[in-house]
């Protein structure tokens, strides 16, 4: 484990204030381990930019009355099998699915991927959590 070393942050008393609410809000319990969350969430991002090796989950929202988008889903699952962990199809009501895709590998595929899902027709919402295993976690 590397060793903790301290520094001091300068930042106006309004933005301390709200940013003193936002974390109280979010259950910190210190201002640190909300800035080390920041930072880290900021990493990997850079790391999904850039990275070769990310993981995350897709989700979907869709009406499953629409056969064809059911068949378009699944068609291009079948084009990216290779950074498809898992999937998850959940029937949410009798008119809508959720699905949930598990993603690992390279993060030009898995934002491929994404954004192909999300511009299917019909899909009316569609998310992608990104994280990764790499040393940004530290
Ligand atoms: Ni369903």
């Amino acid at each position: 484990m590397s060793k903790i070393i301290r520094f001091g942050i300068s930042l106006s008393s309004d933005l301390s204030k709200r940013f003193d609410v936002r974390l109280r809000k979010k259950g910190y319990s210190n201002r640190s381990e909300a800035i080390r969350d920041l930072i880290r969430q900021d990493l990997v991002i850079e790391e999904w930019l850039e990275g070769s090796d990310v993981a995350g989950a897709i989700t979907l929202i869709y009406d499953h009355h629409k056969r064809e988008l059911l068949n378009k889903i699944t068609d291009i699952q079948h084009d990216f099998q290779k950074i498809i962990v898992s999937a998850q199809h959940i029937h949410l009501d009798h008119r809508n699915c959720l699905e949930i895709i598990a993603v690992k590998g390279d993060s030009a595929k898995v934002n491929k991927l994404a954004n192909m899902l999300k511009a299917i027709n019909g899909v009316k919402h569609s998310t992608l959590s990104m994280s990764t295993t790499g040393r940004s976690l530290v």
